[in-house]
């Protein structure tokens, strides 16, 4: 499980919030999605989980325990992460950069080469072709189904996902959306995605979490969030998408 509690940050010594007193938790087995704009502070709150980012106040809890009372490194292992921006080490190869974490944990050799290869068919870069290459000779979509390899690579009990298929094309996205689903119901995962994709959010999140401007909105199944919005700003953000959707019916 994870739990935020009162949890706020300001990167200006409190004149501003990126994140105010923001409360939640993510039930064992869950996917939360955490929705909003650009700007509103959903990858502020996922890089507080695991700690690139420490909280000016409140308590974040991993597995009933406080992350500031956990070493960073050992945290950061637990916890799978995709982030935006934090990309592949270009100086290793693809088949390296899965493997880091389990060669970091001491998995045996042949263990990590099959997780490696069984992880590459999985984001559908056959490792035959992929393995060996370095990050810069794969597209930026390619680089991102690799990241998502690599944080699924030690097997954790938790995911911090953000817009993980972000550069995506719609059908890969699809695909890869499914795919997660599947490793979700299987593995139970305890997961939170990041997007801004309403569609998206609608499809992967047992819950949704919306964010505005550093504070909570609602959080709540997508039926709870669609049929009963608790802010303007909620019935706003679902408004169009619907409109668009019944737009397509007609069409379809
Ligand atoms: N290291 C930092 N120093 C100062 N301000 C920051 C820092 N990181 C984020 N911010 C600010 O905090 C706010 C929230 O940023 P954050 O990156 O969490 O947004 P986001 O919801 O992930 O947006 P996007 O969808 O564009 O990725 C923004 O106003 C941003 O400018
Ligand atoms: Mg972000």
């Amino acid at each position: 499980m994870i739990r935020l509690i009162h949890v706020s940050k300001s990167f200006d010594g409190g004149r501003s919030y990126a994140v105010k007193d923001l409360s939640f938790q993510v039930n064992n087995g869950e996917i939360l999605v955490l929705l909003g704009s650009s700007g509103c502070g959903k990858t502020t709150t996922l890089k507080m989980v695991n700690r690139l980012i420490e909280p000016t106040e409140g308590i974040i809890e991993v597995n009933g325990k406080n992350v500031m009372e956990q070493a960073p490194v050992a945290l950061r292992r637990r916890i799978g992460y995709v982030f935006q921006g934090i990309g592949l080490f270009p100086h290793m190869t693809i088949e390296k950069n899965v493997a880091l974490i389990p060669s970091l944990m001491g998995w045996p050799l042949q263990k990590i080469q099959e997780r490696v290869r069984e992880l590459l068919e999985l984001v559908d870069l056959p490792p035959e072709d992929y393995a060996k290459r370095f990050p810069d000779e794969l597209s930026g979509g390619q680089q991102q189904r690799v990241g998502l390899a690599r944080a699924l690579a030690a097997d954790p009990a938790y995911l911090l996902m953000d817009e993980p298929l972000g550069a995506l094309d719609a059908l890969t996205r699809d695909i890869l959306q499914q795919k997660l689903l599947d490793i979700k119901k299987q593995l139970k995962k305890t997961i939170i995605f990041v997007t801004h994709d309403i569609f998206e959010a609608l499809l992967i999140g047992d819950r949704i979490a919306i964010l505005h401007k550093g504070n909570l909105q609602q959080i709540g199944t997508k039926e709870e969030v669609l049929s009963a919005p608790a802010t303007e700003f909620v019935h706003d953000l679902f408004a169009k998408p619907a409109r668009q959707l019944a737009d397509f019916k007609d069409i379809l």
